[in-house]
């Protein structure tokens, strides 16, 4: 679904309306997390100066708003809150003084929180212009998962043709944008999945896959070691912790680097003390937040958001879709997001996205 196919809207929402979002009421993980959600309507309100209205047209649900919506992330707001942290929207009404933001343009919301609504009325400032054609449910994708898997290639090692990366969940969003980006850096990349349906037999650049279904550690040491074909591994990417954190620990080279990203087995990350000790392996941790939290990495973000969005437009950048839900129907969408092996990322739909396909 491209922007192209939908017509800017005609006239400044009325203030009669009102619109929906969601509310997160608890954090008790007792409960089903889809009867831990309202779906309320609140009223419109004049802007500011300064300010737009964005219509959200879609919006994701990724691994950190559940883990948020269960009590576990780096942030944990005062309920109720608007949960969600992505999304693309269209402007749909921007105060007089603002000159750099027109109504009809498709906008990234940079403002931390609150995506699953209808509506956002967010300073202009807080808005990235998408430029030219570019597809919908790909752009609500793009501010978290993308840039993450950029910083996690520049940031952390050198990596040439002449090394290796590994990393896991290699299916995820990150991983599929890990993968699409190594292959334009020429570095050689084994994937790790934990089932043989994971693989995606469309072969990008230098990659090689191993599925760990339940390998031992010396069994995924040794497929390693054979598809890293000689060269070093100077870094690994861990988006799972638990186990899964020793196994990377005991496949990069001397000196490397095991990241944690992730935390999606919600184990303890463990690590041999001989790789610590005896090989020089360091652990860390990254957050995107916290990236962000640096003037200087907001800076360099500016210039990797729009190359980006360059790749997408050009089909160059793809992650998988699941299902889109419409706001209404939350209760089904976090369900769907919940599960294992969905093939893709769930997506909430807004009321602008029909309301300006149809006009
Ligand atoms: N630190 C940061 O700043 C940052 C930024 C973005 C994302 N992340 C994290 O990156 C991770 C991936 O996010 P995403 O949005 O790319 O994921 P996603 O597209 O929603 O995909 C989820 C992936 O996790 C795998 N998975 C789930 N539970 C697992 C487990 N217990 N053991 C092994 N694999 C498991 C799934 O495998 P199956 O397909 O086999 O079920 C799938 O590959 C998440 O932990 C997310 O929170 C962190």
């Amino acid at each position: 679904m491209k922007n192209s196919s939908l017509h800017a809207p005609k006239l400044a929402p009325s203030l009669d309306e009102s619109v929906r979002c969601v509310h997160v009421t608890s954090y008790d993980r007792q409960q089903p997390i889809a009867q831990r959600v309202a779906v309320i309507t609140e009223a419109r309100r004049h802007l500011d100066n300064g300010e737009v209205r964005v219509g959200m047209l879609a919006m994701t649900i990724n691994p950190a708003d559940l883990l948020q919506m269960n009590g576990g992330y780096g942030v944990q707001p005062k309920l109720p809150y608007t949960p969600g942290h992505e999304g693309v929207g269209i402007v749909l009404e921007a105060a007089p003084d603002v000159t750099h933001v027109s109504v009809g343009d498709l906008v990234l919301p940079l403002a931390p929180g609150g995506t699953w609504r209808d509506e956002r009325v967010l300073s202009a400032r807080q808005v990235t212009v998408v430029e030219g054609e570019v597809d919908i449910l790909q752009c609500a994708m793009l501010s978290a998962n993308p840039v993450t898997a950029w910083v996690l290639l520049h940031g952390l090692a050198e990596l040439t043709s002449q090394n290796c990366l590994i990393q896991n969940a290699a299916n995820s969003a990150v991983g599929q944008c890990v993968r699409q980006l190594a292959a334009a850096m020429g570095v050689r990349l084994i994937n790790v999945v934990r089932r043989a349906d994971a693989i995606d037999n469309q072969r990008l650049g230098d990659e090689h896959w191993i599925i760990d279904q339940d390998l031992s550690g010396t069994e995924f040491a040794e497929q390693v070691r054979r598809l890293a074909g000689g060269k070093p591994i100077p870094l690994a990417l861990d988006a799972i912790a638990g186990q899964a954190t020793s196994k990377l620990a005991a496949s990069v080279s001397p000196g490397g680097k095991v990241v944690v990203y992730g935390l999606l087995s919600q184990q303890p990350s463990q690590v041999e003390p001989a790789d610590l000790v005896f090989r020089g392996v360091s652990t860390h941790g990254f957050w995107l937040a916290s990236w962000f939290a640096d003037a200087q990495n907001r800076a360099t973000a500016k210039t990797v958001t729009p190359s980006l969005l360059g790749l997408l437009a050009r089909g160059d950048l793809q992650m998988s879709v699941a299902a889109t839900y419409d706001l209404a129907a939350i209760g089904t969408a976090l369900d769907h997001a919940d599960q294992p092996r969905r093939d893709g990322k769930v997506l909430l739909t807004g009321a602008w996205l029909a309301r300006l396909q149809q006009s």
